[in-house]
């Protein structure tokens, strides 16, 4: 893991997706279509590396979400799988608890997480040797300690995060220059984009992540990073 870590570190972010492509068996790249996976994206689309795409559609996802999710697959002529929860298991939340269930407690809202997102996610993850993913280290106190390279016990994957020390700005310049599309949603306040009803839009001065699920006190986190 130190070695892999040290070599990605003294590489780019194209030179370093291209390292792992070659040098690993299944590779993967988790995309929630948000600016830093857009960023990532591009540089696995445009230099056509051996890394498969996916997201997982936990069903309450914004319109403009899908609607860049096409518009990325038009434009790079490129495919992504996409993972959808159990059919059987949210028809049981929905009878038992509702569609809104997730507003009224934490472990609620945990479930309903557990159900659209972790479970897909491991389904996602099966078989492959690394899972790429688009967090930064800026984003949040539970962030800030995360390295570029991890092992993560629970999926037994070795886990990259090759934007971890980039800034926002550095994200921006990136989506810039390359001409990179992203959602709209974010010039109207929406910094981290979740689930439709989990994710406001955040007043200036506030943390990045303050929009998402606002109503809870602490644990800007679902799962899939923890
Ligand atoms: S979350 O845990 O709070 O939802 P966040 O939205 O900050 O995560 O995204 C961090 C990284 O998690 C993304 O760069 C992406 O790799 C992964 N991720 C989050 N949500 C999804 C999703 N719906 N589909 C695929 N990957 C996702
Ligand atoms: Fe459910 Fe909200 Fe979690 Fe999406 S973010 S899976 S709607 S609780």
């Amino acid at each position: 893991m130190q070695e892999l870590l040290t070599t990605l570190e003294s590489l780019s972010l194209e030179s370093g997706l291209k390292y792992l492509s070659e040098h690993y068996g299944k590779v993967v790249f988790s995309s929630s279509f948000g600016q830093e996976d857009q960023v990532i994206t591009d540089a696995i689309f445009r230099n056509n590396f051996n890394i498969s795409v996916f997201t997982l559609d936990t069903g309450r996802l914004f319109q403009e979400s899908y609607e860049l999710m096409d518009s990325t697959k038009t434009k790079y002529n490129k495919t992504f799988e996409t993972y959808f929860p159990n059919t059987a298991k949210v028809e049981a939340l929905v009878k038992e608890k509702g569609f809104n269930s997730f507003y009224f407690s934490v472990e609620n809202r945990k479930e309903c997480c557990f159900i659209r997102k972790i479970e897909p996610l491991k389904r996602a993850l099966t078989g492959a040797e690394v899972w790429i993913t688009g967090l930064r280290s800026e984003q949040s106190e539970n962030r800030a300690d995360m390295k570029m390279v991890e092992w993560d016990e629970g999926n037994k994957v070795i886990k990259v995060n090759p934007l971890i020390h980039w800034n926002y700005e550095q994200v921006l310049d990136y989506l810039k220059v390359n001409r990179v599309p992203d959602n709209p949603l974010h010039r109207k306040g929406f910094i981290s984009i979740g689930c439709q009803p989990c994710t406001r839009a955040i007043q200036e001065g506030e943390n990045p992540r303050a929009g998402r699920w606002w109503w809870e006190a602490s644990q800007k986190e679902c799962g899939l990073h923890s």
